[in-house]
């Protein structure tokens, strides 16, 4: 029986409970028999949380606190309340496992479409595309029924280690919360709650369920929370998963200021805190720490749950305890009930929710849009790409040109309906006549098999890395074109989740391959796989360089079309290539160390490009940079004013032409620099972009409103945003190393 006629029968079950109670005195619930206000989606959903509320046991308040299951929690049978289901990832809908276990149900109709990572959707730097994202997803999340999706992940890129840095959408706090909105608006239309995570601090994988985040409140607030509030009050997200990690010396799973204070208090969140999996610690602390759905105790997030016996969790029989014996109030109680029961309402209980579907035609060409779309052009000297079109032979070499990259990573790990590899992607844009060759080149994780999922691969080799090297040059030698497909994959230590990476170089000795390529043809083209950046000591030795992230289901496709010249790349990087590690500041001042149970956030709001413009460091590749086929011209920027008031604003603007023979698009970018400011800021800071499409010499006018809440800075003193009168200026660019054009304006 599907949960959709388990729930017609609930609903029916239940109507004939309200009406026997009505003419019973029955004792099962409370006094309240009056119709039943809760079912009648005409009612406003704060009168039906009321109704079904003043309905409730204590036993059913706090049953549809915590889980039942992996992934679901109870309703509330009696009234015909369903159950609540949640599902992995931010990037797919994770297939059925069993009831109290990780490994898969075993299911025949759950593969999905794997959609590309986060850190490819933020590369798109288009509002547009996050929303074709989250109604993508969403409509698969429905079609299998589930009432959450547990993402999307915002958490800060602070490290180049972070395991699990792939899920999310990269170092600039207003890149992130303007990525993330669409996304959420979209995934809840269709009656699916977006869950966004891990809400805070969560910046590293390396002991993350025990290291206490210290930061200041300056850095908290200007870095780590907005997009968080983004998702909140612009996204209205109707979930937030808390982080495993601690927050003054408190688990964020149930702590006093980041969701009592903050979350609940200043932004007004009125949807439920979900735990993340194994997150909550603390009884007491669970009841007044503003955990509202308790998830995955006893478990470690990934694997152990034998465990679980659900009534043993912290919100369930320890709870129930409390309040009979009065150390628990119910009015903390009824708040957390009303905060599910809202949940529920808007999901589960939504009746007028679209059907959704499941790895339809639309699906794949999202998910190939994406892709083609944040695919980043991080060199191409000498126009090695796109591939010409005079090409015989095409040699590829790498692992990840073959290995499936769905699969792993933790619970973002898929089973997809199928992935069109690098490999196959190539082979298929390759024209007519065209002569594809592949060579292995090194051997790096050759498991295929995640939580049960089995990729099917077999990517054993016997021949020594010196064979695959040789052979690989040996095809090098008169092939037109060499397209090397390497980077990380998903294997612990690398982009994974509960593991850092142990260092910014590619794995496998991948360097030694790609300079020996180098030397033997220079037509060749360096594609990274990856989710984080990575070191290039060979950079100045190759003349095309292409970031092509995990680009899911269609990953192959997409690079193809990019590679081929189909379509004209314009992502953007999410976050800072460094040189060196030392070149981050978190590495600089050694604030990071994945042994330390204190994470102390030392290099404070200096993250990234803020870090590396303040002490004057060249990035491999800079924040915002993304190279096109085609070339943009800035025309000088102006301002119609060189002045505005406290409560005024602002017009800049310029032309940008498409200089270059083929369509393109580019992203214009905003940065702001406060001249004259009594703390330190950074050099400039992301404060705007718009991704604008250009036929060849085509020109349009961009410009941005410059409002003062963007010029403000958080003044811990003040424990507010404060804006300073003073000079600033407006730098618009196509990085944030490549500023075309600035204009100075004072604040009076
Ligand atoms: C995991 C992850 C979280 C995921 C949850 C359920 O440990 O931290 O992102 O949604 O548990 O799998």
């Amino acid at each position: 029986m599907s949960r959709k006629t388990t729930l017609f029968h609930a609903c029916l079950c239940a109507c004939l409970c309200a009406g026997l109670l009505a003419a019973s005195s029955c004792s099962q619930g409370p006094q309240n028999s009056g119709k039943a206000i809760y079912l009648d989606e005409s009612k406003p959903l704060e009168e039906r949380i009321e109704d079904a509320l003043s309905r409730m046991t204590l036993e059913e308040k706090v049953k549809i606190l915590h889980a039942q299951s992996k992934f679901s929690s109870a309703g509330v049978p009696r009234l015909g309340i369903p159950e609540l289901w949640c599902t992995d990832g931010p990037h797919g809908i994770r297939p059925e496992v069993l009831w109290d276990e990780w490994e898969q149900a075993g299911w025949t109709n759950d593969s999905c479409v794997a959609f590309p990572a986060l850190t490819c959707l933020a590369a798109t730097w288009s509002e547009e595309v996050s929303a074709l994202y989250g109604k993508s997803i969403g409509e698969e999340a429905r079609y299998r029924e589930k009432d959450v999706l547990l993402g999307p992940g915002v958490n800060i890129y602070r490290t180049p280690l972070n395991g699990r840095n792939f899920e999310y959408m990269g170092e600039d706090p207003y890149l992130a919360s303007k990525m993330v909105v669409p996304y959420i608006q979209e995934v809840q239309k269709n009656g699916v709650a977006a869950c966004v995570k891990h809400y805070a601090l969560n910046n590293q994988e390396a002991l993350r369920h025990e290291y206490d985040a210290v930061v200041d409140d300056r850095t908290l607030n200007e870095i780590y929370l907005p997009a968080f509030k983004a998702a909140v009050q612009e996204g209205g997200a109707w979930s937030i998963m808390g982080s495993y990690n601690l927050y003054k010396g408190q688990h964020v799973c149930h702590n006093q200021w980041l969701l009592n204070d903050i979350l609940k208090g200043e932004w007004g969140f009125d949807g439920a805190v979900i735990s993340d999996w194994g997150g909550c610690h603390d009884s007491d602390e669970a009841i007044v720490g503003g955990l509202d759905l308790e998830f995955g105790t006893w478990t470690d997030g990934l694997t152990m749950g034998a465990t679980s016996g659900y009534d043993s969790y912290h919100l369930a029989d320890a709870y129930l305890e409390r309040l009979r014996d009065g150390r628990a109030s119910e009015e903390v109680l009824n708040d957390k009930v009303r905060r599910v029961l809202r949940l529920i309402f808007r999901t589960a209980m939504c009746q007028d929710k679209p059907f959704g579907s499941l790895c339809s035609p639309e699906h794949y060409a999202a998910a190939r849009r994406i892709g083609n779309e944040g695919i980043v052009l991080l060199k191409n000297d000498c126009s090695v790409l796109p591939v010409k079109a005079s090409a015989k032979k095409i040699l590829v070499v790498g692992e990840n040109a073959i290995k499936m990259m769905t699969v792993g990573g933790g619970s973002s790990s898929l089973k997809v309906q199928r992935e069109v590899s690098p490999l196959e992607g190539i082979k298929a844009a390759a024209g007519e006549g065209v002569e594809v060759v592949y060579e292995r080149g090194y051997v790096g994780d050759v498991s295929g098999d995640y939580n049960g999922v089995v990729t099917g691969q077999d990517l054993s080799e016997k021949r020594s890395a010196g064979k695959l090297i040789a052979d690989a040059c040996a095809q090098a030698a008169d092939a037109d074109i060499v397209i090397f497909v390497g980077g990380l994959n998903k294997a612990s230590h690398q982009d994974c989740e509960d593991s850092d990476r142990f260092g910014l170089e590619l794995p496998y000795a991948q360097d030694a391959v790609i300079e020996a390529l180098a030397e033997v043809n220079p037509n060749l083209a360096v594609v990274i796989v990856s989710g984080n950046a990575v070191a290039m000591p060979w950079v100045n030795k190759v003349n095309a360089i292409v970031e092509a992230w995990y680009g899911g289901s269609e990953s192959g496709n997409a690079l193809a079309d990019v590679l081929f010249g189909k379509v004209n790349p314009s992502g953007k990087l999410p976050f800072t290539f460094p040189a060196r590690l030392e070149d981050n500041g978190a590495h600089a001042l050694k604030a990071y160390d994945p042994h330390s149970r204190t994470a102390n956030y030392s290099e404070g709001i200096f993250v990234g490009y803020r870090w590396a413009q303040k002490q004057g460091i060249k990035p491999l590749f800079a924040f915002g940079h993304g190279l096109s086929y085609t070339e943009f011209s800035y025309s000088d920027a102006c301002a119609k004013r060189k002045s505005m008031s406290e409560n005024g604003k602002l017009t800049v603007k310029t032309t940008v032409t498409n200089t270059g023979s083929v369509a393109g698009k580019e992203v214009v970018q905003l940065y702001i620099s406060d001249r004259e400011c009594s703390l330190e800021r950074p050099v400039m800071e992301l404060k705007g972009f718009k991704k604008i499409y250009l036929e060849p010499g085509q020109s349009k006018e961009v410009s941005f409103v410059i409002e003062p809440d963007m010029l403000k800075f958080y003044d811990p003193q003040l424990s507010g945003w404060k804006l300073e009168k003073g000079l600033f200026t407006a730098h618009i660019g196509s990085s944030s190393e490549d500023i075309r054009c600035s204009v100075n304006f004072e604040v009076k």
